[in-house]
């Protein structure tokens, strides 16, 4: 069929205007957040219910056309946008974005896919109850997409990633037809777990329509500080010592070099130092109770004393008010924003044993500066969990993007054979998508790869489910 043809069927499958082609319409949601891959499609379709899901699906499928799921485009691997050599359908799930259920007695709510992360927070607030996992993107990433990426964020620390707190799961699979795994058990043994399968396959097995979430009671009272440390390890030690006073009051602990501090103050409004003094780690620390605020915040006092005392930091500011702990957040979760504003930079999301990782972070820039004459290391994030972003900006000075292009494929082996060396992963929570699928080719051990192929061919054997991403197909044999 011509592509007109296929738009036809589109739109008798769902709303006439639900199927727009319109180049305007489509640009910006065909390159990724960060802007490096731009890619086509014939439509973007915005279904409004599963029903519009499985016909799209169904279409796609008998005209062997792609279907790339999306939700907010946050997504950091350019999972989410067709490859340039596509004939694509860009299925937006941002239309299908109602609250299902909440239920307080169950602890569980249900979204569609669309619905954008920060008003699963408000939702559950409503209900006294909170749902425990925040990123910077929470005003544009759905539910959807946070499921299909197994994001993680800034409380893994304590409650685990997306697939950790998913208790069900709605999706249409390649062939059309609907899983209806919506279910809110604790305790589920029917043989393989399909949930835990479409979570991080990053739309290549379905399209996730609706899930259940799982929800905790409500923690009112919160600490917010932030710390000044001389070294990595140091950050370590002193989250293993506000564990063992404070126990898991202690939900994020993020890490940030004065390099990613000093991006957020030059291109982020209303932004300030929170210390007199810089240092060259910071770390933002969060406690959160359900009850006890007094108590709580004079033995986070104590325990900082003490920390300050034994030298493992070297300076604190707790927050007085929720404006302060908002301002301190806010430097945290803008570094991506102002890295992007900043220019281009070889991002890797990686993770070692949490043992390792303030050793690797120090070994790892050493050697990267070493190689890489100039290059700049930022890395920050989520230290408690094993997992930095550990990115490489270009010579100060230099035209980063013809930098990039000539240097940025090195940097990337070179960093991921560090991080393969000390036994990590290359994808620590955004995935692979289009940008990291040669280097898990390239670095994965050889049974991983036949066991996702294989699932791979038995879900979607025409492979159209967000092809090209995070599954390296089998070459074809070479002839002899
Ligand atoms: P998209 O970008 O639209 O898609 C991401 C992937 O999911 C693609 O492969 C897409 O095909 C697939 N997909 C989307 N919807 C569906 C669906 N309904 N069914 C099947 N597949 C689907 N990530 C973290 O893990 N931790 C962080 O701390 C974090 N911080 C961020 C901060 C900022 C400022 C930004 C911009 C991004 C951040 N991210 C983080 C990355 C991003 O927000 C997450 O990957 C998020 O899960 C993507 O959600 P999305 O709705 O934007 O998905
Ligand atoms: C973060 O932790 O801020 C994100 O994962 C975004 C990024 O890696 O840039
Ligand atoms: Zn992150």
């Amino acid at each position: 069929m011509t592509d007109d043809e296929i738009l036809e069927k589109l739109r008798a499958a769902v709303a006439p205007k639900a199927v727009a082609t319109d180049a305007d319409a489509l640009a910006p949601w065909l390159t990724d957040w960060r802007g490096r891959v731009t890619g086509s499609a014939i439509a973007l379709v915005s279904p409004k219910s599963r029903e519009e899901v499985q016909a799209v699906v169904r279409i796609a499928g008998e005209q062997g056309v792609a279907i790339v799921p999306q939700g907010g485009n946050t997504g950091m691997v350019a999972g989410g946008v067709p490859r340039p050599e596509d004939r694509a359908i860009l299925l937006s799930l941002r239309k299908m974005d109602a609250i299902r259920a909440v239920d307080p007695g169950d602890n569980s709510l249900t979204a569609e896919a669309g619905v954008i992360l920060s008003r699963v927070h408000e939702a559950a607030a409503e209900h006294g109850r909170r749902f425990p996992l925040s990123l910077g993107a929470k005003d544009s990433a759905t539910i959807g997409g946070l499921i299909a990426t197994n994001a993680g964020g800034t409380q893994v620390l304590r409650f685990g990633p997306m697939r950790a707190l998913t208790l069900g799961i709605e999706a249409v699979l390649p062939d059309g037809s609907l899983f209806e795994g919506l279910s809110t058990l604790r305790k589920d043994n029917r043989g393989y777990d399909l949930r835990q399968l479409l979570a991080g396959a990053e739309g290549t097995l379905g399209v996730v329509t609706a899930a259940s979430l799982k929800l905790v009671p409500a923690a009112p009272y919160r600490e917010v500080a932030w710390l000044g440390l001389d070294s990595a390890p140091d950050a370590l030690s002193a989250l293993r010592a506000l564990e063992a006073s404070l126990g898991d009051a202690v939900e994020s602990f993020e890490l940030v070099p004065d390099a990613a501090l000093a991006l957020v103050l030059q291109h982020i409004a209303d932004t300030r130092a929170p210390l007199e003094k810089a240092c060259r780690w910071n770390v933002l620390v969060e406690l959160r109770a359900a009850s006890d605020p007094g108590g709580l915040r004079a033995r986070f006092e104590t325990a900082l004393a003490d920390l300050l005392e034994a030298g493992t930091i070297a300076d604190a500011a707790i927050a007085e008010s929720e404006a302060q702990a908002e301002a301190l957040w806010k430097l945290r979760e803008t570094i991506a924003e102002a890295e992007r504003i900043d220019g281009v930079a070889a991002k890797h999301d990686v993770s070692v044993p949490v043992s390792a990782m303030p050793g690797f972070v120090e070994r790892a820039t050493e050697a990267v500066e070493r190689k890489f004459a100039g290059a700049r290391v930022v890395a920050f994030g989520h230290l408690g969990d094993g997992n930095v972003h550990f990115n490489v900006r270009a010579p100060a000075g230099s035209d980063d993007q013809a930098w990039f292009a000539d240097t940025g494929e090195s940097v990337n082996r070179f960093v991921h054979d560090l991080v393969h060396e000390t036994g990590g992963s290359l994808s620590a929570e955004h995935g692979i998508g289009q940008l990291k699928i040669d280097e898990f080719e390239r670095l994965a051990d050889p049974a991983r790869l036949a066991a996702l192929r294989a699932i791979k061919q038995a879900l979607d054997p025409h492979n159209i489910m967000n092809p090209g991403k995070l599954i390296p197909l089998a070459k074809p044999a070479e002839k002899p």
